[in-house]
């Protein structure tokens, strides 16, 4: 594996692989890396030649500058997972690297950014915007990986793709990694403390119940009762649990609404001032 950290070099090894017949898969990280970037990594590694992993904790998607700070920053652990995870390029690059100047760009990227953390995040997504069409225009991936635990950030990377005319790179959307107890894997699980740890999987066994009682209650019923029941541990706060069209992201009323048969519940929960993010499918009949 190749630690390559100027935007120059990147670019040349990845235009240089498709020069010869090569396909590249991209993985974006912030690092912190743990299983879940890793089952990315495996599927970029079964389906395209070469793999560009990049590891960069992006500064314009912070819209606060404290969970910026503290954000876990590993990277000799995350090479070694890189290495072992069978990566050509880990592409680590500096804030002054990717952005020799401030990025101004203001993305029109409709409905799918507004709700959720669109809403409770000003400016999150538009950063996320900046700093992954940098990375395609940079690497010009056939195929780019991104985890669903994200769920909205996938359908706004996509509206950014549609926008910016990254029409031949596929974006590939892959399933939450959970740990044993149910718990989604994420880079900030490591500033829970242990009883936080403990008590934090009770988020998708909530979410899983309220799939089994979706049939007999209606969408705000269901709403209301996972908050009450997550918001019922003294140490957790719901932010915000909405169901929404997974096409769309806004939100439903009533489970006759959504297209293709598939809602999802995506929620935010406040764990002491870790704040974690999952989400659940509601298969409609
Ligand atoms: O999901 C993330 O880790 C980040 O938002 C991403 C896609 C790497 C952009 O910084």
């Amino acid at each position: 594996m190749e630690i390559v950290r100027k935007v120059n070099d990147i670019s040349e090894l990845c235009a240089r692989a498709r020069e010869e017949g090569k396909t590249i898969g991209l993985v974006p990280t912030m690092g912190a890396l743990h299983a879940g970037h890793v089952s990315l990594i495996d599927r970029a590694r079964k389906e395209n030649d070469i793999v560009v992993v990049s590891v960069f904790v992006n500064p314009t998607q912070f819209n606060n500058p404290e969970d910026l700070r503290t954000y876990p920053r590993t990277e000799e652990a995350d090479c070694a997972k890189l290495e072992a995870a069978g990566v050509d390029y880990a592409f680590i690059p500096s804030v002054e690297e990717i952005y020799p100047e401030e990025d101004t760009r203001v993305f029109d990227l409709g409905p799918v950014a507004e709700v959720m953390e669109g809403a409770m995040r000003p400016g999150h997504f538009n950063g996320v915007a900046q700093i992954v069409s940098r990375l395609f225009a940079m690497t010009a991936p056939h195929r780019a990986y991104f985890g669903e635990k994200d769920f909205q950030q996938i359908a706004v990377i996509r509206k950014m793709a549609e926008i910016e005319g990254f029409d031949n790179l596929e974006i590939i959307a892959c399933p939450i990694k959970r740990e044993n107890d149910g718990l989604a894997m994420s880079s900030r699980n490591v500033r829970l403390t242990p009883h936080q740890r403990e008590i934090a999987p009770s988020i998708h066994a909530i979410l899983k119940s309220s799939v089994a009682k979706a049939s007999s209650m209606t969408v705000e019923q269901t709403i209301k009762s996972v908050t009450d029941r997550i918001n019922a541990y003294d140490e957790m706060e719901v932010e915000y649990y909405q169901i929404v069209d997974p096409l769309t992201m806004q939100p439903i009323a009533d489970w006759s609404e959504v297209s293709d048969g598939v809602a999802v519940g995506c929620v935010t929960v406040y764990l002491g001032d870790v704040r974690l993010i999952d989400n659940i499918k509601y298969n409609i009949k």
